[in-house]
């Protein structure tokens, strides 16, 4: 099926979503106001930030759909990190951060008075690109989120470690070392800790930084299955360098370049029918 058969299709899906949801009753009508096309769990609106003089992003705006993988692409320095960490408000308190525009999720801006910067992480957690264990134990990382949150009785902890741990697939390495410290681990086990911390908080949106680039291809093709099967439960965004990934674990790209975005679209499309001449200059690998 040609990209564009498959856009008109869903777009004819999403048409029927959106009638069926109008004869509806009262507090479906207002999960359609809360997220104007059924579908966007997190949007960007005419985002415009910067760092004192410098433009960083100019006037981006994107919805980033409910349940999908959301791939990142774009040259170094092109903002795809910024763009990421705006998004959980990493990036409030760089010194000379200015901001225009809006970033909603659920509809709601993340700036509004009543969103507290706490309960705005626990729904949108993100991995860096390096790993990041705390200096605790290994059992004591994967609930440090769930304790801070207090999200579990003390009773409760151990369980919720296991349970988390075995998610990722590290339990069997680990079981008999839950006490230790997490750096003896391997570079690839101490982001599946980490990845086993973020998700152990329960959050909606997954923000990934490149979780993969310094890692050796046994490691990033668990943490990819892994990416693969959050979703939909989960809506993921991934920021990655490398292509061959944004095609493997991605419904969706976002190609960003100059702090610009360029185009946003099924992965398929972005990669196989570009529309913009930039794009496919980028996915041919003629620059970045
Ligand atoms: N805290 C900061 N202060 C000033 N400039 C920054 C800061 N963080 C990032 N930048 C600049 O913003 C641009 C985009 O960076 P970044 O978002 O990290 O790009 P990417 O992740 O696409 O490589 C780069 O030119 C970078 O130097
Ligand atoms: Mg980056």
């Amino acid at each position: 099926m040609s990209a564009e058969a498959s856009n008109s299709g869903s777009a004819q899906v999403r048409g029927d979503l959106v009638g069926q949801r109008r004869g509806a009753g009262p507090a479906v009508q207002a999960a359609v106001t809360s997220s104007p096309d059924g579908a966007a769990a997190l949007s960007a609106v005419d985002l415009t930030l910067g760092f004192g003089e410098r433009a960083i992003l100019s006037g981006v705006s994107a919805e980033i759909r409910r349940g999908a993988v959301t791939a990142l692409i774009g040259p170094t320095g092109s903002g795809k990190t910024t763009l990421l960490r705006t998004f959980n408000r990493m990036n409030d308190k760089v010194s000379g951060y200015r901001r225009a525009g809006d970033v909603l999720l659920d509809g709601r801006s993340i700036w509004h008075p009543g969103v507290e910067l706490m309960s705005l992480r626990r729904k949108v957690g993100m991995l860096f690109q390096w790993p990041n264990p705390f200096p605790m134990s290994i059992m004591d990382n994967v609930v440090a989120g769930v304790k801070a949150h207090r999200m579990a009785s003390r009773h409760g902890l151990k369980a919720i470690a296991e349970e988390r741990l075995a998610e990722v697939g590290l339990w069997d390495a680990v079981a008999d070392r839950l006490k230790d410290s997490p750096f003896r681990l391997s570079g690839g086990q101490q982001q599946l800790l980490c990845l086993a911390r973020a998700l152990a908080i329960g959050p909606d949106v997954l923000l990934l930084d490149e979780p993969t680039s310094s890692l050796d291809p046994n490691a990033t093709e668990s943490i990819e299955a892994l990416i693969r099967n959050l979703a939909p439960a989960l809506t993921v965004v991934i920021v990655t360098h490398n292509l061959a990934q944004a095609r493997r674990v991605s419904d969706r790209t976002i190609f960003l370049y100059n702090g610009r975005l360029v185009e946003h679209g099924e992965t398929r499309q972005v990669f196989e029918n570009p529309a913009e001449v930039e794009t496919q200059r980028y996915v041919s690998g003629r620059f970045g």
